[in-house]
């Protein structure tokens, strides 16, 4: 069996080296140099992702330019970008540039397996371009099925080997030769039609994206009310069975962000879905709007934002909200901002007048007024008694929407600490 990944980047890199852990013969295929250079000359994972050092190190995958390299393949899988467009709309450009490369060489008994993030109906959309393109009959000559990923990243490795396989096909043939295929990882595969499939991954995302707009217009709503988020959370939940899910925080990410996206230019629960959106992306304005009416201007101030990629403990800066605070952070004039993040180098960030970077967080904690803690990195929950002291010490205003330094507080000072005011769970306690 040999099989092509298209697209080798944080999807598809993981799934080729998986499958060469199972034995299988990969070729990737990558437009992108650095990612080529990273693989085939220097050997080592072009990004963070656990678990995959060892394999990238082994020289076993080759990554080419070229498409063609890869025609005597027994799969195609594809594993390249499906972004939506500013105004809500799949952009499936990506997708097409690759099938109307494959259809240059497509020949019978070959397998194209989808595994990029799809919109409805794009698989029924590859089999009428393959169709039209090659003669040749989808289900008789060549197979198609849409798997798609749902691993998270930073658990690629553990995840490809555990996850359930989603397999839609419209027919027997293409079902059989995906699940030879997903066979080698030696997972569950789960059988169903293409649209099936399509929807299966769509609303893993789009649900929960959903509930933390759910917690995250919980947030707002409070913190106008002068009600601490947390604290609505923490008791809601005490031995309650029907849980509040989810934690306040910035919510977004290349997928995450999207996914919703390729609903909502279609169906009428999009305005819904639209709404989510709104509420997750106004989360970075509302705390710059609320740090100004809790400690004044912000105008002539030093403050640090503490994280810059769109998850925890992870490299990938790609549709983080952490840009989008420190535009804001920005508009309000401070004197200097400190954006520190140890995932990550100074190139990573967008460029900003009196915008600096560091690495380290304890250079960001000095000669400040204000923090925001912008990524739930599992580095400052752990020393966050370096930021509840920089509080306490030197009159530090932090803004922790996320709760890492267990104050129970959105914004906390040497006031609040001080007053040491009881929150949450002492209430119920008294
Ligand atoms: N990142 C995740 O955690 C995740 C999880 C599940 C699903 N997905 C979905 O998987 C898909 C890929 O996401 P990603 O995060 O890996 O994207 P990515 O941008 O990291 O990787 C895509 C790769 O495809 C390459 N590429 C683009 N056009 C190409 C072409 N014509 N030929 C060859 N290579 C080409 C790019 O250079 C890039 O390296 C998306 O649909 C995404 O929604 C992502």
């Amino acid at each position: 069996m040999k099989v092509a990944v298209i697209g080798t980047g944080r999807v598809g890199l993981p799934l080729a080296l998986s499958l060469i852990d199972c034995g299988v013969d990969v070729l990737g295929v990558d437009l992108n140099e650095n990612v080529r250079h990273a693989i085939n000359v220097e050997r080592r994972m072009p990004f963070e992702e656990p678990g995959y050092d060892e394999l990238a190190a082994s020289g076993k995958l080759t990554i080419t330019g070229d498409i063609r390299d890869a025609a005597d393949c027994d799969y195609f899988i594809v594993t390249v970008g499906t972004p939506v467009l500013a105004h809500i709309e799949t952009d499936l450009s990506y997708v097409t540039k690759v099938i109307s490369s494959l259809c240059e060489f497509l020949s019978p008994g070959q397998t194209v397996i989808m595994r990029s993030t799809t919109a409805p109906r794009t698989t029924a959309y590859v089999a009428a371009q393959i169709e039209a393109n090659t003669g040749l009959k989808v289900g008789q000559e060549v197979m198609l099925a849409c798997c798609p990923e749902r691993i998270v990243e930073g658990k690629a490795r553990e995840e490809l080997a555990r996850l359930p396989q989603v397999i839609g096909a419209q027919d027997a043939r293409s079902a059989q030769s995906a699940e030879r295929l997903f066979r080698k990882l030696g997972v569950e595969t789960l059988h169903c039609t293409p649209g099936t499939a399509e929807l299966v991954k769509l609303f893993c995302n789009v649900s929960r994206y959903a509930y933390f707009g759910v917690i995250n217009a919980l947030s707002m709503i409070a913190l106008d009310l002068g009600v601490e988020p947390h604290e609505v959370i923490e008791l809601a939940n005490h031995e309650y069975p029907r849980k509040v899910h989810g934690r306040p925080g910035f919510t977004a990410g290349t997928c995450l962000r999207k996914d919703f996206g390729m609903l909502a230019e279609s169906y009428w629960s999009g305005n819904f879905l639209t709404e989510m959106w709104r509420v997750n992306e106004s989360l970075p304005k509302f705390l710059v709007d609320f740090a100004r009416k809790r400690y004044g201007s912000l105008k002539g101030r030093r403050v640090a934002v503490l994280g810059y990629t769109f998850k925890g403990d992870a490299d990938d800066t790609r549709d983080s909200l952490a840009p989008k605070l420190l535009r804001y952070l920005q508009r309000e004039t401070p004197a200097r901002i400190v954006v520190s993040d140890p995932y990550i180098k100074a190139d990573a960030v967008e460029p900003l007048p009196t915008l600096e970077f560091t690495p380290e967080f304890e250079t960001a904690l000095c000669d400040v007024d204000l923090v925001f803690i912008a990524t739930n990195h599992s580095c400052y929950r752990e020393q966050s008694q370096k930021i509840v002291d920089a509080a306490r010490l030197y009159g530090v205003k932090v803004v922790d929407i996320w709760n890492i330094c267990g104050q129970g507080r959105v914004a906390f000072d040497e006031e609040s600490i001080r007053s040491q005011t009881t929150v949450g769970m002492q209430l119920s306690a008294a």
